[in-house]
């Protein structure tokens, strides 16, 4: 089958490899009908995350036909279903999953032992996410293997397109998670950093779950002009000051609710602190750029929240901790727990509350993928969001 497969920084090709099996009773193997890049993705294109290895099959958000059910799957999904697959992989019976914790499953990470060592403890098997979650094959392919297949799917109802649903299995939760663990109040203020799929989600969620005022912060055009359209007001961190924009819109208190959905490759407008993050990630000194947590950190108002969907894989420096307990923050943040949202998203789908169709801005086929991944990168054709049908 075709596949995009990672060989290195910047370095993803469009391949022949060998079609996925059922490996294990509870697998099944999908035929992806869509599959999307995500910016997690663009952390390994661009060489932040370790424990890549050349070879290994990108991609975390696809769906697809069932086309073979292992034995133990059996009772749970037929050939022919249509299934959404989430990112996280579960097994839906050990005690985090049992809690809805699915993103730190305690049995899907068949590398345990690397995982315990980078975080103390193991978390929940990703696809197409390095070796540290498994180092499971992505979905940015043909077909896809997937592992505990009779927890780890989203079923489709009839009369709902690929482009509707497709996002259940990242974008839309993740979203929506970072924006109910605000615990949004209808008197707050809502401040979102990165206008990427990512904060184009949360921007529709908060405003749906009823903030008084959303506020949304990137430097693309085309990115702002999508979160304006959705509900937000905007600042250009490229032409105005987010501090002196963020107090006057604020009456000099601050958000009460702070959502990260930038992540680790921060950018800033050449400021101490991003300059300084620069050099040491440059130096393999620190992983992570944190200069919107800094900023988040600082401005959030008193007893307020800071939600952190945004990708961050290690070290970081300089962060002002004392600040964060000094005026009682909450930190919220974590890879989301897809499936305990699905369900009411796709009520939410079907009821014309939501429809995430409205970040896709590129349409194209699985081999043009490898083009598409520096076009989603660098921003170029307003590219938003990329849709791939294999
Ligand atoms: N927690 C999860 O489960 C989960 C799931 C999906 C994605 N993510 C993460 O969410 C983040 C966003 O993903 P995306 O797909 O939207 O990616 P993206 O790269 O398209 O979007 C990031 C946006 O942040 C903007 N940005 C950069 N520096 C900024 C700054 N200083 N202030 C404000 N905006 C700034 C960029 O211009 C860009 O538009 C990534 O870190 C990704 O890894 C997390
Ligand atoms: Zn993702
Ligand atoms: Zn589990």
């Amino acid at each position: 089958m075709k596949a995009l497969v990672w060989h290195g920084k910047e370095d993803i090709r469009c391949e022949e490899v060998p079609d996925p099996r059922i490996e294990e009773p509870r697998d099944a193997i999908i035929k992806v009908t869509s599959c999307a890049i995500c910016g997690s993705d663009l952390h390994l294109y661009n060489g932040f995350v370790p424990f890549m290895k050349s070879g290994d099959i990108m991609g975390h958000e696809c769906m697809g036909e069932v086309v073979e059910v292992g034995p133990e799957a059996k009772g749970k999904l037929k050939v022919g279903e249509r299934v959404v697959i989430p990112f996280t992989i579960i097994c839906g019976e050990c005690e985090q999953c049992r809690r809805g914790n699915f993103s730190v499953c305690e049995t899907t990470n068949r590398n345990k032992d690397l995982a315990a060592k980078a975080f103390g403890r193991t978390t929940a098997g990703l696809f197409g996410y390095t070796h540290l979650t498994g180092g499971y094959p992505g979905g940015q392919a043909e077909y896809l293997r997937v592992p505990y297949a009779d927890r780890t799917h989203i079923k489709v109802p009839d009369g709902l397109s690929d482009e509707q649903v497709l996002f259940l299995s990242d974008i839309l939760p993740t979203g929506w998670q970072a924006a109910v663990q605000c615990d949004i109040q209808p008197t707050d203020t809502v401040a979102i950093w990165g206008c990427g799929p990512v904060g184009q989600m949360a921007i529709r969620s908060a405003v749906l779950l009823g903030a008084r005022q959303v506020i949304a912060i990137d430097r693309i055009p085309e990115r702002l002009d999508m979160a304006k359209a959705g509900g937000a007001v905007t600042i250009n961190f490229e032409e105005e000051s987010v501090v002196e924009r963020i107090e006057e819109l604020t009456k000099g208190k601050g958000p009460e609710k702070c959502i990260d959905a930038v992540g680790l490759e921060a950018h800033a407008t050449a400021t101490l602190d991003s300059m300084y993050d620069r050099v040491k990630q440059a130096m393999m000194l620190e992983s992570d750029r944190a200069h919107v947590l800094r900023e988040m950190m600082y401005l959030c108002r008193p007893a307020g929240t800071l939600s952190i969907p945004g990708v961050y894989g290690g070290l970081i420096d300089k962060i002002p901790f004392g600040a964060v307990m000094n005026k009682g923050l909450t930190i919220r943040t974590g890879q989301t727990h897809v499936n305990r949202w699905t369900d009411d998203l796709l009520r939410r789908i079907e009821q014309g509350q939501i429809d995430p169709t409205f970040v896709i801005t590129h349409r194209v086929r699985l081999e043009d993928g490898p083009a598409m991944y520096e076009t989603f990168r660098d921003k170029k054709d307003a590219c938003v969001k990329v849709v791939m049908t294999p």
